[in-house]
């Protein structure tokens, strides 16, 4: 009897990775909690796919309900996508207004670098040299993993990504001003080609670049020399948005900037393949004309229905809030551990979205980090590594993490780096 290992190696692809040296094999979820086959409980402290917690029963409730009601597509009228388009937009303290729902972070990127090319009629982008934004053949052309079969385009610019341990430009402090250099360079390089800028697109966290510390008006030479080139600019907020940073609902608000489009995914339908792409009416209407645009499963009632009950979920329960006071302890008591661990470089981070950068004898701790990955698990912990070198613990569990469930991460954290470290 082949093992589901095997069975999903044949089925889903030798390089289909799990994480961990021993892949979890997950059969419920409940809150922060995972539970496996075997009924051994794990406390998840990095998906932040079920933003409310998994399997929050308001959630399932709504796709349940609507899925033995009405489950159709956008060419036919309803009211659950407008609902729910006014609720999503009003939380957008700028003039982002209109709304189209795809099934994934990737789509919703790769339709917002083509209402770019709409807007601007240039192609160049720029973005930066240690990120993620998705799958389709358009987005795979900014990660920075793998590089794509024959090499990046000449309409894409990857600038150095901000970086904590390794500031562009060398200082903390001068690190906005030489992280907009590095744009300054990429929109030259552009027009001399003759692509011009249609878009800078960024995390406004800098998620998968390992969410360096930066602060608000970071971006703002960078955004005005893409603006002067007449570039927009493209918010990916899959990671950062709906509230987990705490002080915000948007990471683009705590920058204090005003992107002209927003993406939006993860989190968004607790689970439920929900994204979107958030933007100026103008945008999306010249959008609109440049391509003939539908998307079967975008925005149908059940997905409407899922994202409205995160919404709301989000608010009733005070998640915004408890993401910025449960982050807060969270981030000082992991601080606490420096002084017990020399390894421990850098803690950062904000709301529940944090993370523990490792070094050893002058040099990234990838090794440690990926030890320390495997040891939390094996002691009933889930989280995983992130950085240009994978040392960093990222932390980034649903938005119900409570105080208790931070004291069970740090004293677990700490026990593993002494077992490890
Ligand atoms: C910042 C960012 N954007 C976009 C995506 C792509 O989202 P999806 O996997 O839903 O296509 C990801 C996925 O990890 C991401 O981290």
């Amino acid at each position: 009897m082949p093992t589901a290992l095997e069975r999903r190696a044949r089925l889903l692809g030798p390089q289909m990775t799990t994480f961990y040296q021993d892949p979890l094999h997950v059969v419920r979820g409940e809150g922060v909690w995972l539970w496996d086959k075997d009924g051994r409980r794990y406390l998840d402290c990095y998906n932040n796919v079920p933003h409310v917690g998994h399997c929050h029963p308001r959630v399932v409730e709504a796709i349940s309900h609507q899925a033995g009601t009405l489950n159709t597509h956008t060419r036919y009228v309803h009211d659950l996508i407008l609902d729910y388009g006014e609720a999503l937009t009003a939380k957008f303290s700028h003039d982002l207004s209109s709304l189209l729902m795809v099934c994934s972070g990737s789509e919703a990127n790769d339709v917002a670098l083509r209402m770019a090319q709409a807007m601007t009629g240039k192609t160049g982008i720029i973005g930066t040299d240690n990120t993620y934004h998705g799958n389709t053949a358009a987005v795979s052309q900014l990660n920075s993993s793998k590089v794509p079969v024959g090499g990046y385009q000449d309409h894409v610019r990857q600038v150095p990504a901000p970086d904590n341990m390794a500031p562009v430009g060398g200082t903390r402090e001068g690190q906005a001003e030489a992280f907009a250099k590095g744009v300054e360079a990429a929109i030259a390089e552009l027009e001399a080609n003759g692509h011009g800028v249609s878009a800078m697109i960024l995390c406004p966290y800098f998620a998968n670049e390992g969410f360096p510390t930066i602060e608000a008006g970071f971006l703002d030479r960078a955004i005005a020399a893409v603006r002067r080139a007449g570039g927009v600019i493209i918010a990916d907020e899959v990671q950062p948005g709906f509230g987990r940073i705490g002080s915000h609902w948007w990471g683009h608000e705590r920058l204090g900037f005003e992107p002209d489009i927003v993406t939006l995914g993860k989190p968004m339908a607790n689970g439920h393949p929900v994204a979107a792409v958030v933007t100026r009416p103008e945008i999306l209407a010249t959008f609109q004309d440049a391509f003939k645009y539908f998307n079967t499963f975008g925005g149908n009632p059940v997905s409407a229905a899922a994202a409205m009950a995160v919404l709301q979920v989000i608010e009733d329960e005070a998640l915004v809030a408890n993401a910025q006071s449960v982050g807060d302890y969270a981030l000082s008591s992991v601080n606490d551990l420096k002084g017990n661990h020399d390894v421990i470089a850098d803690v950062r981070g904000v709301g529940l979205f944090f993370g523990v950068e490792l070094w050893r004898d002058g040099k990234p701790a990838t090794d440690l980090c990926a030890a320390m990955v495997d040891e939390m698990r094996d002691r009933g912990v889930l989280l995983h590594s992130v950085g240009r070198y994978e040392n960093t613990l990222k932390v980034r569990p649903p938005c119900v993490f409570s105080q208790d469930n931070a004291d069970l991460l740090v004293q677990v954290m700490d026990d593993a780096l002494r077992a490890v470290g």
